[in-house]
């Protein structure tokens, strides 16, 4: 969830960026900006509550409302894209196994953190394990986990969003599930503004070419890639999974902002898709 806008960049564009560029681009990307994204997220990703929180995406909707994972206690969890590793905590209060991954070790750093005030708080409960690794390349044995998950983690930051999904799939055992939030693939056509002028349609929701942010000397400073609806089932049962839902949460967060996210456009369209699949 970037907000993806940001006033000294030289050049926005969409064109092709490949996959080793745009792993790149993303560990120098959230090493950057982990501090400030906590900053101004943390909180509404569950940071101050005990036991932290697990939101699927700007909406606001939790997983403590949605019930997409139903009962965790005693599931080997791994979490992609952990970011600040919120998901990983609260499924840890919550009996689960977890280990949190992330590739940028500055957003890890912060999972740190919110690990060191929690332990502290109350007495030295057990820490959850953050590794630094690429969700296309995950350093765990075949059919080690029973459940998956990411909130916006690395999906939408690859190039090839079907090595994460194979590797999501080769990790879990068979039965196991994955489910992920994504930006709705609509929020693609549409300005990223949260006022009125976000609400018409200025791009075809057809262009797959990623939104690109190039720095002077060419390199590329920050990416998000687009697939369609169908391109997400057509790559989840590509890795040999069941979609057994593509849940679209409706607008809970009240007059919060976030980047275009907004309860103006929130009400109207979908702005997040929670692909939820089991591996067959
Ligand atoms: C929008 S943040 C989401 C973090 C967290 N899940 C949350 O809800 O705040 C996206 C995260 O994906 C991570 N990411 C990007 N590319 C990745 C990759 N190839 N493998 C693993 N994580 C990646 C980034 O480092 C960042 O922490």
């Amino acid at each position: 969830m970037s907000d993806a806008n940001h006033p000294d960049q030289p050049s926005v564009g969409r064109r092709p960026v490949a996959a080793a560029d745009t792993v790149r681009a993303q560990r120098t990307w959230w090493d950057a900006e982990a501090a400030g994204y906590r900053s101004e997220h943390g909180t509404f990703l569950g940071d101050d509550r005990p036991g932290s929180d697990l939101v699927w995406g700007p909406e606001g909707w939790r997983e403590a409302d949605a019930a997409l994972l139903g009962d965790v206690a005693g599931l080997r969890v791994l979490e992609v894209g952990a970011g600040g590793a919120q998901c990983a905590r609260w499924l840890a209060t919550r009996g689960a196994a977890v280990v949190a991954t992330d590739l940028s070790l500055g957003m890890l750093r912060e999972g740190a953190a919110l690990e060191d005030r929690r332990a502290a708080a109350d007495g030295g409960s057990p820490r959850t394990p953050l590794l630094q690794c690429d969700a296309r390349v995950l350093p765990f044995a075949d059919a080690a986990f029973d459940l998956v998950v990411t909130s916006y983690g690395a999906l939408p930051f690859v190039a090839d969003a079907d090595r994460v999904l194979a590797e999501a799939a080769r990790v879990l055992r068979p039965g196991g599930r994955f489910v992920g939030s994504v930006p709705h693939p609509l929020r693609w056509a549409l300005p990223d503004v949260p006022g009125p002028e976000g609400l018409t349609v200025t791009h075809s929701y057809f262009d797959r070419r990623p939104y690109v942010e190039t720095e002077e000397d060419g390199s590329v400073r920050y990416v998000e890639h687009h697939r369609t609806v169908g391109d997400w089932v057509r790559l989840a049962r590509g890795a040999g999974f069941t979609v057994e839902d593509l849940a679209e949460p409706e607008w809970h967060a009240g007059e919060a902002v976030w980047g275009g996210w907004s309860r103006l456009r929130g009400e109207l369209v979908p702005g997040t898709l929670v692909l939820c699949l089991r591996r067959a």
